[in-house]
């Protein structure tokens, strides 16, 4: 092809005179090597490492494309490089010494420009400060210096309308709805946590279908991109852990909002659980063997289903673990008023139209509160919202929860409190319209119904331990202990001995069923331990079982009390008669032994 066009300007001094960039491309003595692209400049990551050259075209559609191909890519096969280009709509001469005179030109560029290149959206730490990087853009003050998002062809992210229409319908019709507040709440959470270094964790809204579930989880989604799984920033728990890690790098420093874990892979759900809320993703090698840095984010997850996280462990033939029922935490969605999900019918007085307005209207207006909740943190100042959110988080903590509670009950109040300090800055900030305190409110009530539903302030290892111990004696106490002084004709398959009436009924185990039966799956000795301290379990001096006298001779037993029938039911309904399914109850024996 014959040289066409005028030269878009000087080219680099270090690049001979034989190359040509013109309005119809790039050209080497005449002969055309690619349509045009900019050299945005020399670009590495913002701890030096990645040189590239960042290039920047558009598309035979007229889509602006930014690319930064690695120094290491020069070296490597021209031929996949030139083809990831042209993939890209770049298009590039095919004749070999074309594309090899094309290469040349990029490793010829030796320009002063510098671009940072960041591979995953979210806060990044710039010699100038702290910016917030999205796809299309970098909110924050860069010192000059390009930021170029190099982390995906498809990001999540995208806006449609301004604020004020988002702030009139989304966040106007979740006005004092605790369930799609908390929700909005926990998606701003996201956003601030890396500035007081918060774990990862999320939240999980189950109930009955078509309470509107979807329906908060899209409305939390809108504030960074289209509240919407197809296309949108909703994504399904359909993924495997692979493709989930790349989607938390993606959602990094924002929510992760996972529709419908019924359609997850129930054999993985643990250990995805585990993945994304530890926020490190595998390390893979690179291709000289050596271990590449593995991924990592920051993320809080907002997520839906008709069933609870544990249910779906346990439904993949695991038992969960207390770490990943206190990772993501179930909140009943049903609000127990009558309207599902929502406190109120809202202005329309019709729960199903109120759910159907915020699903359109979170994919029609989106995308911009996000990106204006940033800017408003960086205008109060990163250092001044870190002590906010804290100052918060404290008074938060020293007003609902309760000092006995435990370590684990703690640590998810933590989140909580995030959400609520979260919410409140949107708020101050107008990016919402509620009152001052609504996120609070929104957020104590979800505290509460998350505890309620669980069973209390005890850790679930011990909730469980005793729950298991519990529902053998409520379902055998009767039918498979003989009473001491002898039976007229022996238990079937015996467990052991009863003895007295009312408060005073004891049940005495012989250890190789307290083993075998009663403790199966955990260890005998910390139930044991556990059980005394409650006054569940009569011990005898250090030792936990005891002597006694059973029909004629005296045998080793472990004396269970009442009390082991007392106390409160970890699977108490939150909302009596509201239609939501109950809470299961923790796993009994007959559970246990079916998944070990
Ligand atoms: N609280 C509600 N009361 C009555 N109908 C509702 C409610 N929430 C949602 N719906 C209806 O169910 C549909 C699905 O809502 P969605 O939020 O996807 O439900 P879920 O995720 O709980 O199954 C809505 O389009 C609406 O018609
Ligand atoms: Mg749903």
């Amino acid at each position: 092809m014959k040289k066409v066009g005028v030269p878009v300007g000087k080219l680099d001094k270090t690049i001979p005179s034989s190359y040509e960039m013109t309005h119809d491309g790039l050209f080497y003595e005449g002969s055309w090597l690619s349509a045009p692209f900019e050299v945005l400049g020399r670009g590495r990551d913002p701890n030096g490492a990645g040189w590239s050259t960042c290039l920047k075209w558009k598309d035979p559609d007229g889509r602006e494309h930014t690319h930064a191909v690695s120094d290491a890519r020069l070296h490597g096969e021209v031929g996949a490089l030139c083809g990831d280009l042209a993939q890209l709509g770049l298009r590039i001469a095919t004749a070999p010494k074309d594309r090899a005179r094309f290469v040349a030109y990029l490793n010829l560029q030796n320009t002063d420009k510098r671009v940072t290149l960041v591979n995953r959206t979210g806060w990044c730490s710039l010699p100038s400060g702290k910016v917030y990087v999205l796809p299309e853009r970098t909110i924050g003050d860069t010192g000059g210096e390009s930021v170029v998002f190099v982390g995906a062809q498809n990001p999540p992210h995208a806006s449609a309308g301004t604020l004020e229409e988002w702030r009139n319908t989304v966040a106007k019709l979740a006005t004092s709805q605790n369930r799609v507040v908390f929700c909005i709440s926990v998606a701003c959470a996201a956003m601030l946590a890396e500035l007081v270094d918060a774990e990862n964790g999320g939240v999980h809204l189950y109930g009955q279908s078509s309470t509107g579930k979807t329906t908060a989880a899209d409305a939390a989604a809108s504030l960074l991109g289209r509240g919407d799984e197809r296309g949108g920033f909703v994504r399904t728990w359909r993924h495997t852990a692979n493709g989930l890690e790349g989607a938390a790098v993606l959602h990094n420093d924002g929510p992760l909002v996972l529709d419908e874990i019924g359609i997850a892979d129930s054999r993985e759900i643990g250990s995805v659980v585990y993945t994304l809320c530890g926020g490190t993703g595998k390390g893979r090698a690179g291709r000289d063997g050596s271990l590449r840095t593995s991924n990592t984010w920051r993320s809080q997850i907002i997520s839906t289903g008709e069933m609870r996280v544990i249910d779906k462990i346990v439904e993949g033939g695991r038992r969960p673990r207390a770490g990943q029922e206190v990772r993501i935490v179930d909140i009943p969605a049903d609000a127990g008023e009558g309207f599902g999900i929502f406190d109120h019918a809202g202005d329309c007085n019709d729960p199903e139209k109120l759910a159907d307005s915020i699903k359109a209207a979170a994919r029609t207006s989106y995308g911009t509160a996000g990106p204006a909740f940033v800017e408003g943190l960086l205008k109060k100042g990163t250092d001044a919202v870190a002590k906010q959110v804290r100052a918060a988080i404290e008074a938060f903590r020293s007003a609902n929860v309760d000092d006995a509670a435990d370590g684990q009950v703690k640590r998810v109040a933590n989140r909580f409190a995030l959400a609520a300090a979260a919410g409140e800055i949107a708020i101050e900030l107008g990016i919402v319209p509620w009152g001052a305190g609504a996120a609070t409110t929104a957020a104590v009530a979800m505290y509460k119904a998350w505890l309620e539903s669980r069973g209390g302030l005890e850790p679930v290892e011990i909730r469980n331990m005793i729950q298991q111990v519990r529902s053998l004696i409520e379902r055998y106490g009767d039918s498979r202990f003989d009473p001491i002084e002898g039976a007229e004709r022996p238990a079937h398959e015996r467990y052991g001995w009863c003895r007295g009436k009312g408060d005073a009924r004891e049940w005495l185990i012989p250890p190789e069923t307290w083993r075998t039966v009663f403790t199966a799956g955990c260890d005998p000795t910390t139930v044991g331990r556990t059980l005394a301290e409650r006054g569940m379990l009569i011990r005898d001096g250090q030792q936990l079982s005891r002597s006694e006298w059973v029909d004629g001779r005296t045998h080793r037993v472990y004396v269970l009390t009442a009390k082991i029938l007392a106390g409160e039911s970890p699977s108490k309904p939150t909302s009596e008669g509201s239609g939501a399914p109950a809470p299961k109850a923790p796993l009994t024996l007959e559970d246990l032994s079916k998944l070990l």
